[in-house]
């Protein structure tokens, strides 16, 4: 299980990027976060996987506690979070197999690994985990001769083969195609689900998002603004995440709208009274 707990944070030169965010996801659930470029998606993930430091709150992964850990502590809690990157990050002239194994890295203390070496069992692992994504066809082939879609499927069975305990996926499906991206999506959560691991993936494609996960967390200026099914993102829900300062451009422009009229009004009255005075002085005889 993952617990966000009143996270805020502030980078160096005194930006709060986030407020007071708390989120739980349960094992095997899925989460989309969506909120406009700069609500502050990236920043929650980095800080989970301990790359930000919150500044305050705490972040528990199966109730290890991430913002307090330092050095080993750290590191230990970072092997045990996924993490699917825009770019995949893949050694391109490694083969698939063995980007899939670097997966594995996390577990071993040895040399071995490093010359990659790797045993059974993490062969076995890393094989179950491109069949989970449909890449065991392209095992040996080298990874720079991959399509984008099939890239970020090894990317994803790199993830899975490190068995972490939470993945987080940071606009996973941005340079793909929208064909792909289902593709790619569908196969995220399908083996999240069935690996039961909390899943949060940051997606600027609403549709997406309320197609493929569980749960819609939506984000604007550092603030959780909804956190619920998918059948509740409303109109108005979505106008909160997107275009609140259009609701506040459009409100002060009400403000001025309104304003401007009482005095065109009071105009118009001061100049009607001006017309009866004349009217009154020239009825007079
Ligand atoms: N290293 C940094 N230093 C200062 N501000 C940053 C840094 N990284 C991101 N920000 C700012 O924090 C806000 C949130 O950024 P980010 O989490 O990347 O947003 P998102 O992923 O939702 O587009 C943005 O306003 C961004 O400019
Ligand atoms: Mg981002």
């Amino acid at each position: 299980m993952l617990e966000v707990r009143n996270v805020r944070h502030v980078y160096p030169n005194g930006y709060q990027a986030l407020s007071d965010v708390s989120l739980t996801i349960e094992d095997g659930e899925v989460a989309a976060i969506i909120g406009r470029s700069g609500a502050g998606k990236s920043t929650l993930l980095r800080c989970i996987n301990g790359m930000e430091r919150a500044a305050s709150g705490s972040i528990r992964i199966d109730g290890v506690d991430v913002v307090g850990a330092h050095g080993e502590a750290l590191r230990q809690i970072q092997t045990k979070v996924g993490f699917i990157w825009q770019e995949y990050n893949l050694v391109e002239r490694l083969s698939v197999m063995n980007n899939v194994l670097s997966g594995r890295l996390g577990h071993r203390q040895d040399l071995g690994s490093a010359l990659f070496h790797f045993d059974r069992f993490d062969r076995e692992v890393a094989v179950h985990s491109l069949e989970r994504v449909n890449m065991l066809h392209r095992a040996q082939f080298r990874a720079d001769r991959l399509s984008g879609g099939e890239k970020q499927r090894v990317s994803i069975a790199r993830t899975l083969a490190q068995r972490p305990r939470v993945i987080l996926a940071d606009e996973p499906v941005a340079s793909l195609d929208p064909e792909l991206s289902e593709q790619v999506i569908s196969d995220l959560v399908h083996a999240a689900r069935d690996e039961g691991v909390p899943t949060l993936i940051n997606l600027h494609d609403v549709e997406l998002a309320v197609q493929f996960c569980d749960r819609i967390c939506a984000i604007a200026q550092g603030v959780v603004v909804y956190d619920g099914p998918p059948s509740g993102l409303t109109d108005e829900v979505l106008n909160r995440t997107y275009r609140f300062d259009r609701e506040w451009k459009s409100y002060t422009r009400g403000i001025i709208e309104e304003a401007s009229a009482m005095v065109a009004a009071a105009y118009v009255r001061a100049d009607s009274l001006e017309r009866d005075a004349e009217l009154v002085r020239g009825a007079r005889p």
